[in-house]
């Protein structure tokens, strides 16, 4: 058994929020070499899309393993270090807590985890997104591993027919449920479709009895009580027999669907697939941007990654985001570009709702003669 974990965190942005500066890259690099070296590790890479530095790491220490938590916080402590130095912007953004205990859950950092025995072959796929939420998965989940428009296989191969097992969780609430697709197909999109509050977390193959998908949860805005930036998230996918297959994981990314995030994380707007180099969100802070890693992993160690979104046939896809980018900035400080206020994660209303309070009267009072 082996445990992917992908650790990530925005510890400055160069320039504004748009990418990592290299000097950081390199700095968590060689923490990830000396991590292997001392047997922490099997293997690690690291990556980043946006603002936003992720560790790629396997090892044999399980999900919430402390010493795998207390490295990647150390390796974004230093990072921190290189962007206050450089002056770069937002320097430590995701370091919530001075007080880290071992675990980072509700710290700041996000963090996908999958433990699996690996197979004879063994494709994985992780994605990462920036100027998003955790939510933003859901749509492209459930192409992958429940809608046969996407994915053939659920039709075609028999070790997919029985379908697979989401696990969705409440945000707000703190809770989680299983939906057993395509059984509950329906009940599911029902929460799913509303992606700010429910997250999938995991998806599991039935036929295999195998995890085959795994999400970073967290919410920042929830975690901090208050607007810390978007919690940018990191996904896991297992690819090949039984589960879809590669170029299935990534066709819903074909389509620009709008997500949530972009400007000041208020805004709607399309997610566009993009190569590494690509990565860097810069009209209107965004669009936001997702990249998809691929991996084949042997006895624990990564062989790639393949840049695979660093393809022609995603052409089409960013030209359709820009096209939609210019459709939804037309409605500039309105909804649906703007998110609802209940979503929107700066104060500006809070503070205009105690400065107005004696201004709003009931529609039952008298009409007083308009002030001038
Ligand atoms: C979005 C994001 C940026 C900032 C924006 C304003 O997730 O991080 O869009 O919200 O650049 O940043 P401040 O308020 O720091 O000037
Ligand atoms: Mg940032
Ligand atoms: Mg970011």
């Amino acid at each position: 058994m082996i445990t992917l974990s992908i650790i990530k965190a925005d510890t400055g942005g160069f320039v504004g929020h748009s990418s990592v500066h290299p000097e950081m890259t390199a700095a968590a690099r060689a923490a990830l070499d000396g991590a292997i070296g001392d047997h922490l590790l099997l293997d690690a890479r690291v990556a980043s899309c946006g603002d936003d530095i992720s560790l790629i790491m396997t090892h044999e220490h399980g999900s919430d393993a402390e010493p795998v938590h207390t490295f990647a916080w150390d390796v974004f402590q230093r990072t921190t270090a290189i962007a206050k130095r450089l002056g770069l912007y937002g320097a430590g953004q995701d370091l919530l807590s001075d007080a880290f205990s071992g675990n980072l859950r509700g710290m700041g950092p996000g963090y996908a985890e999958l433990e699996f025995t690996e197979r004879p072959s063994e494709p994985v796929i992780c994605f990462l997104a920036d100027k998003t939420e955790p939510g933003a998965w859901n749509l492209p989940l459930y192409k992958m591993f429940a809608d046969p428009f996407n994915t053939a296989g659920l039709v075609i191969d028999a070790k997919m027919h029985a379908g697979f097992r989401f696990e969705v969780y409440d945000l707000y609430e703190e809770k989680r449920i299983w939906f057993d697709c395509p059984a509950d197909l329906y009940e599911m999109l029902m929460y799913i479709g509303a992606p700010s509050r429910y997250v999938v977390h995991s998806v599991r193959s039935k036929t295999l009895d195998e995890q085959a998908a795994a999400t970073s949860t967290q919410r920042l805005s929830l975690i901090a009580g208050k607007y810390v930036g978007k919690d940018d998230p990191v996904m896991i996918v297992r690819a090949q027999s039984g589960l879809p297959a590669v170029g299935e994981v990534l066709e819903p990314f074909a389509f620009p669907y709008a997500v949530a995030g972009c400007m000041r994380g208020s805004h709607h707007a399309p997610i566009m697939p993009v190569g590494v180099e690509q990565a860097t969100p810069s009209r209107f802070d965004g669009p936001p941007r997702v990249v998809a890693l691929g991996f084949q992993i042997r006895d624990g160690k990564f062989v790639g990654p393949r840049d695979l979104f660093a393809d022609p046939a995603f052409d089409r896809a960013r030209s359709q985001a820009a096209a939609a980018m210019d459709y939804l900035r037309r409605h500039g400080p309105f909804e649906p570009h703007r998110l609802p206020l209940e979503d929107l994660e700066y104060t500006t209303m809070h503070t205009l709702e105690q400065r107005l309070t004696d201004r709003w009267e009931s529609l039952d009072t008298p009409k007083l003669p308009v002030p001038r």
